[in-house]
């Protein structure tokens, strides 16, 4: 592996991770190099305005460049996919947390050649088998300024209002049943919460961001637990760490009920 790369998988994962993402690399013979690394800061309201004439390598079709944002912890990977098509996602891949690279179709991590679509981040080829999260964002053909959105909602989610996230029961009657999790992304803060209603009637509600290196947790609900796919770290619902190698806990939100609705707050 080049001098570059190891400083590349340093400078963007940390040593521990760098390290091993780099013992992955020569089994595998990758042809393909993580997006270079650029860092921006987002407005007070998580929005990132890159003038794409300033990226060469996002400038050309099939390009792509990762944009470490100040103050968040996920990196993202911005692709021109054609035209005046471009796309956000997670800039790291779910399998082990390496840092993703554009061959310009389709995303490829080089660690273990999982891929993924541009478009939606959807897993095309294993071994990774979590699709990777997507970011809004528009590209302004006039401005050549491509927008993203880092406090996005999910479409059909409540957005949070001066940080509190209400779940009316009329809309999420699973919360009304012990041993059940709602999640989704709200407006305003733009990552994914995780909402439990425990086997003993007591709530729960947790972020979604994992501790040990910032992938995306997910929801198990057989288990009623969560876990990061990136390195098998295990959450119960409260958000203690259950498997390591996490060792902190999940991000807790305040979580109380009224007679129709849960309401999470601190969600900021
Ligand atoms: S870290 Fe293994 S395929 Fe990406
Ligand atoms: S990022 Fe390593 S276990 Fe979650």
């Amino acid at each position: 592996m080049s001098t570059s790369r190891r400083g590349f998988l340093k400078g963007i994962l940390g040593t521990g991770a760098a390290g091993a993402a780099a013992t992955a690399l020569p089994g595998c013979a990758p042809d393909i190099d993580p997006a270079p690394v650029t860092d921006v800061s987002a407005s007070d309201v998580g929005v990132v305005d890159l003038l794409v004439s300033r990226y060469p390598d996002l400038e050309r079709e099939g390009g792509a460049i990762t944009v470490r944002v100040d103050g968040e912890t996920t990196p993202l990977l911005v692709t021109h996919t054609g035209g005046s098509e471009y796309s956000v996602l997670s800039a790291l891949c779910t399998h082990a947390a390496c840092p993703l690279g554009f061959d310009g179709r389709e995303v490829v991590c080089p660690c273990h050649l999982s891929k993924f679509n541009p478009v939606d981040g959807a897993v095309t080829q294993r071994p990774a088998t979590v699709g990777l999260r997507k970011f809004t964002s528009r590209f302004n053909t006039g401005t050549q300024v491509l927008t993203i959105d880092l406090r996005a909602g999910e479409g059909g989610f409540p957005s949070a209002v001066d940080g509190e996230v209400r779940l009316p029961f009329a809309q999420f009657p699973k919360l009304k049943d012990n041993g059940s999790v709602v999640e989704g992304v709200p407006g305003g803060y733009g990552k994914r919460i995780f909402v439990f209603r425990l086997q003993d009637g007591s709530l729960s509600a947790v972020d979604s961001v994992c501790t040990h290196n910032f992938c995306e947790v997910s929801s198990r609900p057989e288990q009623l637990d969560l876990i990061c796919y990136c390195h098998d770290s295990t959450f119960s619902a409260q958000g203690e760490v259950t498997a390591r190698p996490a060792t902190r806990p999940l991000k807790k939100f305040t979580v109380t009920e009224t007679a129709d609705a849960v309401v999470v707050s601190n969600v900021r």
